[in-house]
């Protein structure tokens, strides 16, 4: 009995605070003459499930393309992830977008980033990280992987794909790929570590794009306990490479954690604990799903196109006779691979791995006539 009037108060308040969610946005929403078109849907989770579900069923453009013909506009509203959120599509749109970073609208995570990167979310920290690390994702600065990935690539082959007479491919190089950050990211080849920072993680992916309600045994719920489990674990090895540093047990320039940790700001002031362990789970979650996205619909093509697979076959084993025995790849090598690229390209363009950033309006404008409110969502 008192468990029920718990659960019963409990889903009151819940019902309350979505009301007042949903009254806030529409309060919002009256104050704009011409909005996109569009409709909210149910009240706090708008059209959530239908952009949720049609990205599970493998087909997440599906929910694009219908209200790009339902609507007959470039721009339409939807409100998704418990946000009103106005999305662009086609190229003038998205130039558009993307000539205003930073002057009407700010990359900005769904909602549940807010919980997962607390840190990363407040703007005053975000800029200075955002341009380190692209820094240490410039193609000069991963040449130097070139050989730690083709030896990672060469046991995952041996131990996960040879002698077998059927694989699963998907789960298969979503381990690959983590091994791989694992490696370059943190330096880390242990598999019982690996193992450590692989469990929560796939809990964390589930949960960051999903209506975020943080309730126990919601998705979103354990998406939020893992992050805060795979930081922790982060923390330790920061703490643990900044000794090894100090004693050149570590080098300076081994993975992105050393470069990071090195690198200072235009104060010359270094980047907190914290803050580096929310960008390198950043650059776990950006980096993982997208490659291994692309690896798994490599496979699949090359599987399905005899005559490509030939081409890259050749390819690949004119680099392999030029090379000494176990000697292995470095950059030259990549930039030989010019149909095996042409390839990974034409698979991106057929099955994009990534759908699009969210952004947020920094303050109000117009585009195509449409008025866009500040604080939306927009993508
Ligand atoms: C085929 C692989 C990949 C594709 C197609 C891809 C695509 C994208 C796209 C479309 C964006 C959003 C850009 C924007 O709207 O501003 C993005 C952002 C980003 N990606 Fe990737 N990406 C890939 C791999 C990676 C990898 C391997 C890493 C890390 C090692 C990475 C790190 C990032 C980061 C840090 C951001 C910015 C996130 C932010 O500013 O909040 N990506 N990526």
């Amino acid at each position: 009995m008192e468990l029920l009037f718990v659960c019963g108060l409990i889903l009151f308040s819940l019902l309350v605070s979505m009301s007042l969610a949903y009254l806030l946005s529409n309060k919002h929403k009256s104050s704009y003459t011409n909005l996109p078109p569009g409709k909210m849907g149910l009240p706090y989770i708008g059209e959530s499930f239908e952009f949720i579900n049609t990205g599970r069923k493998g087909h997440p453009e599906k929910f694009i393309y219908d209200r790009i013909t339902k609507y007959s506009s470039q721009l339409f509203k939807p409100s998704i992830l418990t946000q009103p959120t106005i999305v662009f599509c086609g190229p003038a749109a998205n130039k558009f977008l993307f000539s205003n970073e930073n002057k009407l609208v700010k990359v900005r995570g769904p909602a549940a980033a807010k919980k997962i990167f607390p840190i990363l979310m407040k703007d005053e920290h975000s800029m200075m990280g955002r341009k380190m690390i692209f820094n240490f994702l410039k193609p000069e600065a991963l040449m130097r992987y070139a050989s730690v990935m083709d030896s990672i690539s060469q046991k995952h082959f041996e131990s996960c794909w040879e002698g077998k007479q059927e694989v699963v491919v998907s789960p298969l190089i979503k381990g690959f790929a983590f091994c791989v950050a694992c490696k370059v990211f943190l330096s880390i080849e242990d598999q019982q570590h690996i193992a450590k920072l692989a469990d929560p993680f796939s809990a964390l992916i589930s949960g960051l794009f999903t209506i975020p309600i943080d309730f126990p045994g919601t998705t979103f719920s354990r998406a939020i306990k893992a992050s805060k489990e795979i930081r922790k674990g982060l923390v330790a090895i920061i703490k643990q490479r900044k000794i090894d540093l100090e004693e050149n047990k570590a080098s300076p320039t081994q993975d992105i954690l050393s470069h990071i940790l090195l690198a200072t700001d235009e104060n010359k002031e270094h980047l907190s604990e914290l803050h580096i362990a929310e960008y390198i789970l950043l650059l776990l979650i950006a980096g993982h799903d997208t490659t291994s996205s692309v690896m798994t619909f490599v496979v699949k093509y090359l599987a399905e196109l005899p005559h490509i697979y030939n081409e890259v076959f050749q390819e690949q084993m004119e680099i392999t006779k030029s090379k000494k025995p176990g000697e292995l790849l470095n950059w030259d090598d990549i930039q030989k691979m010019k149909y095996s690229w042409n390839v990974a390209c034409e698979v991106m363009r057929l099955t994009p791995p990534f759908q699009g950033a969210f952004r947020e309006a920094i303050s109000d404008f117009t585009f195509s006539g449409f008025s866009i409110p500040k604080g939306w969502k927009v993508g």
